[in-house]
């Protein structure tokens, strides 16, 4: 983090006494690194989050550059809008190659403290479109902020996840529209389209992203406490920053151990599944139903052409494995479960082949959970598969995975020289370990996991 530059206290007084400003200078208001001193504990949420991750994330570098090399720099700044925003929006960067350079300053990189509380306006559903307050004035979910010297501080329904602008804060830098109009991600559009984005159901991208693991009324952050070591501040609802979903930082980073608790901790009731096993003449058919009970939005979602989600379904008998799908051993990418069940969106170029690259891509198939659009109405997919080998089983388990990346997209950087290989093992392979569920019944009937 850069080092504060001293305020000169002629210029302090001059502030102060105007009233208009807090002592912190413009720079210092966009250096995460000056909120600790009363805010550590968001300081030290956002530090472990992918927010901050996002301009040092080795993935996002390689793909950026290989994308400037493929596209001669028409790419320019589309990909670092998003995951360096501030440093566009400053004129520091031109298109995030910069970002490479180790004397670039940290605090312009990733998504910031600054960039989410200066914003002003998010008109419009994709690709960035914030802008910035020119005054430095904090905005907040407060309307009646104790006064700092430190900043001034303003409420904002954009940063207030009772509000409907907030989740327009979040999902419009959720949502990838291309500019030949391939609606590349869509975490935004696919909340839109789900029971959570209307009035009487309203939970905001905040609404579940921003609370700690824990008992149920955690939700609710009923833990209030005060949000700034400073003299005469309520206890207030305390708000998480460490965001955590699917992602994880795979270099070095801040607290990695408790991103991955946070990452499977949500992840672990996220899908609900269920078997059911029927007799056929002379073997046996397989139905395995899976639903999105608590994304609110598809899952996968956002990078899903990037995520691979995968089921592992093995049938016995007495005498052992009757069947088997979707087994990847460690360190393989899962490419070859197309006969059983893979979850993610597909790229193909112009002639139809698949692509993994952004600049690459003329069309997307789409191939995952849709969120809940109805209460009651939850939409299981089913899968069909048959076997008439002669056996029976006895038993049928099915254990569901996700990896954040696949290690297939991943080789192709690395093929390419743009990824350092030892990126690869640090992409996890993560278990939904609610969806787990072993049928054991009479054939002819179902049994489902209770992911909640
Ligand atoms: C010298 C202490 C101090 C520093 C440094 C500081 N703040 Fe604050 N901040 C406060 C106080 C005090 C409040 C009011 C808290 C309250 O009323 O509960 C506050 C409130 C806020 C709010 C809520 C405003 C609202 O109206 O809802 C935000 C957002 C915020 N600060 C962000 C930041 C950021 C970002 C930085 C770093 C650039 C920062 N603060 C640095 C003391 C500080
Ligand atoms: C991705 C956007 C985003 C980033 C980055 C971000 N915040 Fe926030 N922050 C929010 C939202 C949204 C809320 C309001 C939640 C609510 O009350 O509805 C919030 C609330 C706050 C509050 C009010 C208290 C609370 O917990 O609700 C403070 C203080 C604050 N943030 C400080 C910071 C600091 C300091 C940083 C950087 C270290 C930071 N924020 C980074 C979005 C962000
Ligand atoms: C300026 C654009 C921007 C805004 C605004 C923004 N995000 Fe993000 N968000 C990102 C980027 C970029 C990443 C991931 C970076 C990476 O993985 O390299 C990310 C990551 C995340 C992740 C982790 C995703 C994963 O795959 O694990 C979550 C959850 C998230 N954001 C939620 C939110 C919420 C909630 C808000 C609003 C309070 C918000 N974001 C606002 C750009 C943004
Ligand atoms: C009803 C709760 C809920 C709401 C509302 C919600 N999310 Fe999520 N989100 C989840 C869950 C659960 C997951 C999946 C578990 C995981 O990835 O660990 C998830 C996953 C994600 C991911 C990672 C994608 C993946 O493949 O798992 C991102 C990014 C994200 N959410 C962003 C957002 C944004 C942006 C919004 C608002 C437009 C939003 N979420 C609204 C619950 C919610
Ligand atoms: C509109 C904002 C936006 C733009 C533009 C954008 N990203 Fe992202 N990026 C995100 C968000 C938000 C995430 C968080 C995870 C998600 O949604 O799945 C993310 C995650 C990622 C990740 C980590 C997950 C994964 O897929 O491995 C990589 C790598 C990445 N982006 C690369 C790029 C590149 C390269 C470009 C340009 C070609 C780009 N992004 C353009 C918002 C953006």
């Amino acid at each position: 983090m850069s080092r504060r530059t001293p305020v000169p206290a002629a210029a302090l007084l001059l502030l102060l006494a105007s009233g208009c400003a807090g002592s912190l200078t413009r720079e210092e208001v966009y250096d995460p690194a000056s909120c600790g001193e009363c805010h550590q504990e968001h300081l030290d949420q956002w530090q472990a989050s992918m927010h901050a991750y996002a301009g040092d994330d080795p993935v996002f570098l390689a793909m950026n550059r290989r994308g400037q090399e493929e596209t001669n720099g028409e790419l320019g700044a589309f990909c670092v809008n998003c995951h360096a925003p501030l440093a566009v929006q400053l004129g520091e960067v031109v298109d995030g190659l910069e970002l490479e350079d180790p004397d670039f300053p940290q605090y312009l990189k990733g998504v910031t403290c600054a960039f989410c509380h200066l914003a002003a306006h998010a008109d419009g559903d994709s690709n960035n479109p914030i802008e910035l307050d020119p005054r430095t004035v904090l905005k907040g979910p407060f309307d009646d902020p104790t006064r700092s010297p430190a900043h001034r501080a303003e409420y904002s329904p954009l940063l207030d996840r009772s509000q409907r602008d907030s989740a327009q804060l979040c999902g419009s830098c959720h949502d990838i529209v291309l500019d030949n109009g391939v609606h590349l991600e869509q975490t935004f559009a696919e909340w839109n389209d789900t029971v959570f984005s209307e009035d009487a159901t309203l939970t905001t991208c905040g609404n579940c992203h921003m609370f700690s693991v824990g008992p149920p009324d955690a939700r609710e952050n009923r833990n209030p406490r005060p949000v700034a070591t400073f003299d005469g501040v309520p206890a207030r609802d305390f708000h998480d920053h460490r965001m955590a979903a699917i992602d994880v930082a795979v270099s070095p980073w801040f607290d990695e151990a408790d991103q991955r608790e946070q990452v499977e901790s949500l992840l672990k009731s996220t899908v609900r599944s269920q078997i059911c096993v029927n007799p056929l003449p002379g073997g046996f058919q397989l139905m395995v139903g899976l639903e999105n009970v608590s994304a609110g939005h598809s899952f996968p979602s956002g990078a899903s052409q990037d995520r691979r989600v995968w089921a592992h379904l093995r049938a016995e008998d007495a005498q052992g494995v009757i069947w088997e799908r979707g087994l990847v051993p460690e360190g393989t990418p899962a490419v070859d479960v197309a006969q059983g069940i893979l979850l993610r969106d597909h790229l193909a170029g112009a002639d139809g082949e698949e692509v993994h690259m952004f600049w690459e891509v003329a069309s997307i198939e789409r191939d995952v959970l849709p969120g809940i659009r109805q209460f009651g109405l939850e939409e299981t997919r089913i899968w069909t598969f048959e076997d008439v080998q002669g056996r029976q089983p006895t038993s049928v388990t099915l254990a569901l995975y996700e990896r954040p990346v696949g290690l297939d997209v991943l080789d192709d950087l690395i093929g390419s020289g743009h990824l350092d290989p030892s990126i690869r093992d640090a992409v996890p392979t993560l278990e939904l370990s609610g969806a787990a569920l072993t049928w054991s019944g009479a054939l002819g009937s179902c049994a489902s996991s209770d992911a909640l």
